[in-house]
């Protein structure tokens, strides 16, 4: 019997693997313009990171992680997201001493142990920029704008940015409060979770899908009511920056998050194309988290996208995109060889013409006719057939398989790969 992939995680063909790999290099190079740059990150980390930075009674720690003992009993997980073990590689190599201002992307896998369904995965993908050692609305404002444009320059039209102030520990502890008073006088008409929630992380019932607890919960106090005069200041002017800016947003009072790093500002961001799994991306501001790791006292905001979703988000937005990555598959010219000293031939061109940059296919072995017949299979623009005749004058026939046309091509087995390409006439390929 065949052994199948484990539920959750997928393959990813070549088709998906492209779009992935092209969404990933536009957010990449937007945020290396915005002096994000990349830093690799290891998968798995020690299991009390997650535990410290994500919080103990998230969602993801108490039921999503991939935990596991090392060989000496040390107990490691998966990683769930990517902003609890950058801050912790800042704080291992005192990155601020570096600079004291650290931009930073990433991508990559995460793992999450969550019930999989259109656009949520076990093993997914992230994109993400951290921005560590700026407290100012102006590096709030600067990290939406760039993730603003990493939707533009992916290509995704439609989507919508909602904006929340969670406050910090001056305010926020208040409102926790009055929050969990307030649910405790609804509490016959919250779900189980939420009932246990109102105990631990009452503002996690703020974002319950349960029609009764969205009812319930219709009234309740909002924080932003309850911010402290720097928070809700600061808030002010990271909108008032946006609105310049021109860019689109929406307050949303009950965007709480499920990570328990967060302060002040918090984002999500909603794409189209998704249905229930909607948000695209996320991020916000966690000003202790650094110093909760065990490094100094600094300032730290980000985001990230998950990179399936973003692909779902293009595919809604631009469904062509389809067609043009099937066509970046295929070859921009075939070789067929007919013969031994044909084949010989043909490898040194086909290589040359790779190394000068061309996507060739080279098969042999088989009649004519079952080359050609391969060559349209994969869509290959030009065919170059080698025969023994071609191959004694020098010449190859080409043919242009789009307008069915034939021409003789003077193809000097020897001329470098520029030469070929220039005699082929094909493009070079992205
Ligand atoms: P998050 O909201 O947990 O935030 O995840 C960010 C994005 O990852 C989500 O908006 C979604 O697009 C994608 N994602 C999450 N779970 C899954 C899943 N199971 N399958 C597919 N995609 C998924 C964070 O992870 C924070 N570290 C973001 C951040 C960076 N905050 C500050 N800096």
């Amino acid at each position: 019997m065949s052994i199948s992939a484990v539920k959750g995680f997928r393959d990813a063909l070549p088709e998906a693997a492209r779009l992935l790999g092209r969404v990933e290099t536009a957010a990449l190079d937007v945020l290396a313009r915005y002096g994000f740059d990349e830093i690799r990150l290891p998968i798995v980390e020690k299991t009390e990171l997650f535990a410290r930075a994500i919080g103990e009674t998230t969602d993801i720690v108490e039921k999503e992680m991939y935990t596991f003992p090392d060989r000496d009993g040390t107990l490691l997980t998966l990683r769930p997201e990517g902003t609890a073990s950058l801050v912790r590689a800042y704080v291992e190599h005192h990155l601020d001493q570096r600079d004291p201002v650290g931009r930073f992307s990433y991508v990559g896998p995460m793992f999450r142990h969550e019930r999989p369904q259109k656009g949520r995965h076990r093993q997914f993908y992230q994109v993400g920029a951290e921005l560590i050692g700026r407290e100012d609305p102006l590096a709030d404002a600067e990290l939406l704008v760039a993730l603003w444009d990493v939707l533009a320059e992916v290509g995704i039209t439609g989507a919508s940015l909602l904006l929340n102030s969670l406050g910090d520990a001056q305010c926020r502890p208040a409102y926790r409060d009055e929050l969990r008073a307030f649910g405790e006088s609804r509490r016959e008409q919250l779900c189980e979770n939420c009932k246990r929630r109102l105990d631990k992380n009452p503002l996690r019932i703020l974002d319950c899908k349960e029609p009764g607890c969205r009812a319930a919960t219709e009234d309740a106090p909002r924080l932003v009511d309850h911010l402290c005069a720097p928070c809700a200041t600061h808030f002010a002017r990271v909108r008032e920056l946006l609105d310049a800016e021109g860019v689109a947003y929406t307050l949303d009072s009950r965007l709480v998050r499920g990570l328990d790093y967060y302060v002040r500002t918090t984002f999500e961001v909603l794409g189209p194309g998704l249905g229930a799994q909607s948000a695209i991306g996320a991020g916000g501001r966690y000003d202790g988290l650094v110093a909760q790791i065990g490094g100094p006292q600094v300032s730290g905001i980000g985001f990230a996208f998950g990179v399936d979703r973003l692909v779902l988000a293009l595919q809604a937005s631009r469904p062509e995109v389809e067609a043009e990555v099937a066509s970046e598959l295929a070859p921009e010219l075939f070789i067929a060889p007919l013969g031994a000293a044909a084949e010989s031939a043909a490898l040194g061109v086909a290589r040359r013409l790779r190394q000068a940059g061309l996507r060739v296919e080279l098969d042999g072995g088989r009649s004519l006719k079952s080359l050609m017949r391969r060559a349209d299979k994969l869509k290959a623009r030009h065919v170059m057939i080698l025969g023994e005749e071609e191959l004694a004058q020098r010449r190859a026939t080409m043919r242009d398989m789009e307008a069915k046309q034939d021409r003789k091509l003077a193809v000097d087995i020897d001329l470098t790969g520029d030469e070929l390409l220039a005699a082929v006439g094909a493009r070079r390929s992205a």
